[in-house]
């Protein structure tokens, strides 16, 4: 990730990003939308068209009012005026309403984009600062930043429609008022460059923004999510939110404002800088008139080009950078959806058998820290085997199966799945392999039966066979929908809250639907009750069946029903053996832990 900061570190030039940004973003637009690009196109001939029938038309109508005043043509040119002008102004609008479409068709679709792609990151990347930032960048980089991928093609539309209509103009006025472009010309490039630093100040404040964003974010979710609702009550955390809330609402208020004071009379600036040039060519285009140099009609015409030409040229150099303004800011989206891999990915396959794992003096330190939370840990597992884990807090056991489910890459040493390393394997794979119920388990807002199901098809006697096992059956049938009533009520008035324990029995039914070789269970039973526990510990061997299961429990009582028991502390497997082994070390940490334990209930 460090090497991503310095990526990002070494500035790219406009050019570059807005090339990259086409070359992503262009392919995908084009396969589901090309209708986007082909309004486009032709709302671009029309526009360019527009302003010419006036150049075209009004001096015409002055020279025959103030020469032979036939009304037949008159009447023409009038109605030329009255009609061509509104058609066009009318086609271009509709147009800009069907890109509105398209413009949402693209948001939508990225969206749903933008969502798969985090919820594939790996998972390692979800703790690192630098990725989250990214992640809220991509966000508001595509939303009315960039004005998403209708907002970052319009751009180059319109610069291809001004500069037809700057070619035009320019061979018009070139012919009778050559002057004109100077002081057309050094005012274009000074409001330029004004452009330039407001656009500068303004991706400098995304920058910033993001980053309080992303905090607002967090802040927001947990207010609003009941399920810290108990805590924020009882432990006073309103008023350090409140004040968080605040700080941040304080920061990004300190970033706009002093954006703003920039910004303000820098527009002021442009303004007198529009108004002078528009009055010295005037000046210009008068004494020509005067002198003889140009008839009324001509004027007539340079005054309507010389508009033309001015908001053309002031359109094309604000295109331009508003062009590399929307790429930097949807180029986030494309950073993000090349953002580095954090683990390793192979594409061998998995081979239907028994498996071995073994955990070949493996160390692990989290990212971007340097404690060895695991220190050269070495264990076989072999097909059906039924591993304890235990240990003190902090020990390093959710980090020992963490590294197995592959949620992050060992630092030293290997992990091996009979007998290959395991990053060679398919990810998704090897995924497959593993039911793991994580301390921090999560069941979403939906019904019991989707809750255990998740993408699965599932017979319902296998289902009402599952609810049985985890002990849910009295509980599920105690609710009107049974297994299809609604988790918890963000969605559903009528949904359910489960309790810590029924929550706990649906997670080690979702855990055993999975069907993997490998089950882990991380504290399945520190939220049962004695009964429910007892029976989990009696059922364990029907429960998981032959499978290898590795069994995180801080009851020491439950290891006895597992054929092995690893003790870890500070991060080593420091005793292995089976209960009966391990009770008679002297001084032994399993044997001091099983009788502290034990005294409890004599
Ligand atoms: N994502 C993380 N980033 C940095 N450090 C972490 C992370 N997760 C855990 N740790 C640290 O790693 C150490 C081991 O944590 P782990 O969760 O593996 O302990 P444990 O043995 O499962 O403890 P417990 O019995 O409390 O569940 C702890 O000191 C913890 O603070
Ligand atoms: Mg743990």
């Amino acid at each position: 990730m460090s090497d991503n900061g310095k990526r990002e570190k070494k500035k790219e030039s406009g050019f570059s990003v807005v090339r990259k940004t086409y070359k992503y973003f262009f392919p995908i637009a084009w396969r589901i939308h090309k209708g986007f690009f082909f309004a486009s196109a032709i709302r671009t001939v029309v526009g360019a068209i527009q302003p010419f029938v006036a150049i075209i038309v009004s001096p015409l109508i002055i020279s025959e009012l103030l020469g032979e005043r036939n009304i037949a043509r008159l009447i023409v040119y009038a109605a030329i005026l009255a009609v061509a002008g509104p058609l066009l102004s009318f086609i271009s609008s509709w147009l800009s309403v069907v890109n509105e479409k398209y413009g949402e068709k693209f948001d939508n679709y990225f969206e749903e984009k933008m969502s798969r792609m985090v919820t594939e990151l790996d998972f390692q990347v979800t703790e690192d600062k630098n990725a989250l930032d990214q992640v809220e960048k991509a966000k508001t980089g595509m939303d009315w930043y960039s004005g998403g991928v209708a907002g970052v093609f319009s751009p180059m539309f319109e610069i291809i429609g001004e500069i037809f209509t700057i070619c035009g103009t320019v061979a018009l006025i070139a012919v009778y008022a050559p002057w004109l472009f100077l002081v057309t010309l050094i005012v274009a490039a000074v409001n330029a460059i004004i452009q330039n630093k407001q656009n500068k100040i303004e991706i400098e404040r995304f920058g910033q923004l993001s980053k309080i964003n992303r905090a607002f974010g967090y802040y927001g979710w947990q207010t609003s999510d009941f399920r810290y609702g108990k805590d924020i009550r009882l432990y006073g955390a309103k008023d350090l939110m409140v004040e968080r809330w605040n700080k941040y609402t304080d920061d990004s208020i300190a970033i706009w404002k002093e954006s703003g004071d920039i910004n303000h009379p820098l527009d002021h600036l442009k303004n007198v800088f529009n108004v002078s040039r528009d009055i010295a060519s005037y000046l210009y285009l008068g004494v020509l008139v005067l002198s003889g140099g140009i008839s009324i009609a001509v004027f007539t015409q340079m005054i309507a080009a010389s508009s033309a030409f001015n908001s053309s040229l002031g359109s094309l150099l604000y295109q331009l950078q508003d062009i590399v303004k929307r790429c930097n800011y949807a180029y986030e989206f494309v950073k993000f959806a090349q953002f580095p891999a954090a683990i390793q990915k192979g594409n061998r396959h998995i081979v239907d058998k028994p498996h071995i794992i073994e955990f070949k003096n493996v160390s692990f330190s989290y990212p971007n820290t340097d404690v060895k939370v695991l220190d050269g840990v070495s264990v076989t597992l072999r097909q059906g085997e039924h591993l304890s884990v235990v240990g003190l807090n902090g020990a390093g056991k959710t980090t020992f199966v963490k590294l197995l489910c592959r949620l992050y890459d060992v630092s030293e040493g290997e992990i091996l799945l009979d007998g290959v390393n395991i990053k060679e394997y398919d990810y998704n794979e090897y995924m497959n392999l593993f039911a793991p119920v994580f301390q921090d388990f999560k069941l979403f807002a939906f019904s019991v039966k989707e809750n255990i199901v998740l993408d699965g098809v599932c017979a319902d006697k296998e289902l009402k066979e599952l609810i049985e096992k985890v002990g849910l059956a009295d509980k599920t049938a105690s609710l009107e929908k049974g297994a299809d009533t609604v988790l918890f009520k963000s969605f559903d008035e009528n949904g359910i809250e489960p309790s810590g324990g029924e929550q706990q029995k649906m997670a080690i039914a979702r855990a055993l639907y999975k069907k993997s070789p490998v089950v882990i269970l991380d504290e399945p039973t520190a939220a049962l009750d004695p009964v429910a526990e007892y029976d989990i510990y009696r059922q364990f061997s029907t429960l998981v069946g032959g499978k290898t299961a590795i069994y995180i429990s801080h009851r020491l009582s439950s290891c006895k029903f597992c054929d092995r028991i690893a003790v870890f502390s500070e991060g080593r497997i420091k005793e292995y053996g089976t209960h009966d082994e391990l009770i008679c070390i002297d001084n032994g940490i399993y044997a001091e832990m099983f009788k502290a334990q034990a005294k409890y209930y004599n």
